[in-house]
């Protein structure tokens, strides 16, 4: 099989790139090593920053996004008793959608489909070769069958357990990694919302958080061990956690409802600050890792493959490879404002085992800086949104 650009990985990162490219006349195929239903029901975050929201809709892709999410237009933040609203909208003049990453997921298959173009899925024992020159190619086992994608780039949108970013020599890359010995327990409701906005607490007990999904299904979380399992957490104990982290004094509680789905999100932050290599390039998932509080990885596998198909394009049009050999310089920017963004959430609402008495007063006291001074809060809103006014 031959094509212009070959994707490994059908994520947002992967599917949206080879929209991207379908509207710019480049030819894509995508390759996934699991099934459509599994990429369509796969749960993962579900807050889309400003740009997202903006560039899904320039491309056609935003009819289900605005009638089916949800605009928020600010959140609130709990601690110590005190509860604060950050008004987005008023302090940065842009919002955010809560629409989930599976839904997002549905919608680019569905355009991709739609316009004829080339998904495989099931594939395993994915290989990439001679990246280094201008002919490389993707080899990948289907049904018994071997097969191979000869095309004039390879990009790696498979995550960070994927092939990809391993065929980059280890000489050349430079990883930057930092672990959390904390993870999210997750869990899935079949309730009315509990709140207009989502809620992010800290608590002596530990973080916690109010998301949603619709009017009548609801997303919260709240911070555990990483090696524990959901086998422990009988419902009893998960609404008894969540009521001792969530609820207010003002009366205000957490509203309980059916819990149709558990899970445990391990948390890290990791950049490949390498993310090309020859016609290789990594986009999303397999080149940055950021822990989950603010949401940030799809937003940043869509800034990737944003970058990436301008500078496809200009390849194919003009012949030149300046933009795509920028790409690395021009996607670390906004990654690494996320990564210090989702490491910053992280750092001041979660319960640190080792925390002493005056790591946790500096705690409170950012988080008071961030809810009463107009400045910090800024601050916070502006990257909640997405920094707007970073070039990419
Ligand atoms: C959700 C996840 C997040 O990490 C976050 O910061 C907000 C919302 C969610 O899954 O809805």
């Amino acid at each position: 099989m031959r094509t212009q650009v070959g994707i490994i990985g059908a994520g947002p990162a992967g599917l949206l790139l080879s929209h991207l490219l379908h509207l710019k006349g480049i030819d894509s195929v995508v390759i996934e090593s699991r099934t459509r239903e599994e990429i369509e029901s796969t749960i993962r975050a579900g807050v889309l920053e400003q740009g997202t929201m903006d560039l899904l809709q320039d491309v056609g892709l935003g009819n289900r996004m605005v009638a089916e999410g949800a605009l928020h237009q600010g959140f609130e933040l709990t601690f110590e008793g005190e509860r604060h609203r950050i008004d987005l909208t008023d302090l940065t003049g842009h919002a955010i959608t809560v629409y989930a990453q599976h839904e997002v997921i549905k919608d680019l298959v569905a355009a991709r489909v739609a316009a004829g173009g080339k998904l495989v899925f099931g594939v395993s024992n994915t290989s990439l070769h001679d990246v280094e020159s201008t002919k490389p190619s993707i080899r990948y086992e289907k049904d018994d069958d071997t097969c191979e994608i000869h095309c004039d780039f390879v990009i790696g949108c498979d995550g960070s357990q994927g092939p990809s970013r391993s065929a980059i020599p280890e000489a050349v890359r430079k990883d930057h990694q930092r672990l959390y010995p904390f993870g999210w327990f997750g869990i899935l409701v079949e309730a009315p919302p509990s709140s207009d906005e989502l809620i992010y607490a800290r608590h002596d007990r530990g973080f916690a958080l109010i998301s949603t999904r619709s009017p009548t299904v609801q997303r919260m979380y709240f911070q555990c061990d990483p090696r524990d399992s959901v086998e422990n957490w009988s419902d009893d104990r998960i609404w008894s956690e969540l009521h001792a982290r969530l609820d207010q004094a003002d009366g205000w509680r957490v509203t309980e409802g059916r819990i149709f789905q558990k899970n445990i999100v391990g948390m890290r932050s990791f950049v490949s600050n390498v993310m090309q290599h020859g016609r290789l390039f990594l986009a999303g998932d397999s080149a940055h890792i950021v822990p989950p509080t603010g949401a940030k990885g799809m937003n940043l596998a869509v800034n990737d493959v944003k970058i990436l198909a301008e500078g496809l394009d200009s390849f194919y049009k003009n012949g030149t490879e300046d933009k795509l050999n920028a790409y690395t310089a021009t996607a670390l920017q906004r990654i690494w404002r996320a990564e210090h963004f989702s490491w910053w959430m992280t750092s001041m609402l979660h319960r640190f085992a080792d925390a002493t008495p005056f790591d946790q007063q500096l705690q409170v006291s950012e988080l008071r800086y961030v809810t009463s001074s107009r400045a910090g809060a800024t601050a916070l809103a502006e990257n909640y949104v997405g920094m707007v006014g970073l070039s990419h």
